[in-house]
């Protein structure tokens, strides 16, 4: 089978990848965590991961039929570095959502004519009306991170995306609209494993880029730019949870329990949802 991008994948793993990352995917199954940081060593189980979903699937329709009747505006912001998992994230709160109410924005690398434009211009136009739940799967915090690691912005750019971004995201909530950062956060080691998992898929090869490829080597560069806009954007009003999502499941379940508890909604019921798992999901002092 051809692979894309020459196998540039299988060929970092083999010949470039630091030894114990290398040797954790050799030796870790699929229902394994790679990384031995993380506070749990195998994958939450299947069934557990089933049930605990329904009920938080039924809580999400409670909030649609609420944020419809009332006409509330939720934006939910899905960050973190390549694979982390924000896709599948997303596709587990949209999966009983009507689509005209919960919608995901994802947008392509800017036009030429949005470069010229003011930065956050091109976000605005996808912030919600009344009655809608916006799930941004990337947002402007590329300007934070991507833009910085592969210079697509000046540092000036940089620099003045946050100055502007307090006023810009706390305008926001200052209207009435409910602002969630979500920051994933994979280890190298499952970033790695979800890269060759998608360089072999012929129905996942989409999902990768010459960003990934390029960015494999550019870890340490991709920490330094998280870590600097992590600190530099999390505020009271604001703030970020950050998600480990090295478990898919207990990301997402995780995940989904910070948007329900962010919003009172008619229908709610706390002890249903109950509180994130404080081991994998918390404040910028998780991310490391
Ligand atoms: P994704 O992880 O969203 O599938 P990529 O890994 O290819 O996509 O790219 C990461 C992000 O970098 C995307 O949001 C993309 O729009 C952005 N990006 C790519 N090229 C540029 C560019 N020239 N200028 C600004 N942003 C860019
Ligand atoms: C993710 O897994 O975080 C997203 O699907 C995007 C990607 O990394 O390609």
């Amino acid at each position: 089978m051809e692979l894309p991008f020459d196998g540039a994948i299988s060929h970092y793993f083999r010949n470039e990848a630091p030894r114990h990352i290398r040797e954790a995917i050799q030796d870790g199954s699929d229902e394994e965590v790679l990384d031995a940081s993380y506070p749990y060593r195998t994958l939450m189980k299947k069934k557990s991961y089933a049930e605990r979903m329904e009920g938080l699937q039924r809580q999400l329709v409670r909030l649609q039929a609420d944020v419809k009747a009332s006409g509330k505006r939720i934006v939910v912001v899905f960050e973190g570095r390549d694979a982390a998992g924000k896709g599948g994230t997303i596709k587990a709160v949209t999966e009983n959502l009507n689509p005209r109410v919960a919608n995901v924005v994802a947008l392509p690398a800017p036009s030429d004519r949005e470069a010229g434009q003011w930065y956050f211009q091109r976000y605005v136009d996808w912030l919600p009306a009344g009655g809608e739940i916006a799930l941004f799967d990337r947002s402007w915090y590329n300007r934070g991170v991507v833009e910085k690691v592969f210079d697509f912005c000046t540092e000036r750019q940089r620099e003045q995306f946050f100055c502007q971004l307090p006023g810009f995201e706390e305008m926001l909530v200052e209207d009435g609209i409910t602002l969630v950062k979500l920051w994933l956060n994979v280890s190298r080691a499952e970033q790695l494993r979800r890269f060759l998992a998608r360089e072999q898929d012929p129905l996942k090869q989409w999902k990768l880029s010459w960003i990934d490829i390029e960015g494999l080597k550019k870890w340490p560069d991709y920490s330094n730019a998280i870590g600097e806009t992590l600190s530099r954007s999390h505020s009271g009003t604001v703030p970020w949870t950050v998600i480990r999502s090295d478990d898919k499941r207990r990301a997402r379940i995780a995940a989904i329990q910070t948007i329900l508890r962010a919003v009172p909604f008619d229908g709610r019921r706390d002890e249903l949802i109950g509180t994130p798992d404080p081991a994998i999901c918390g404040g910028p002092g998780l991310w490391s």
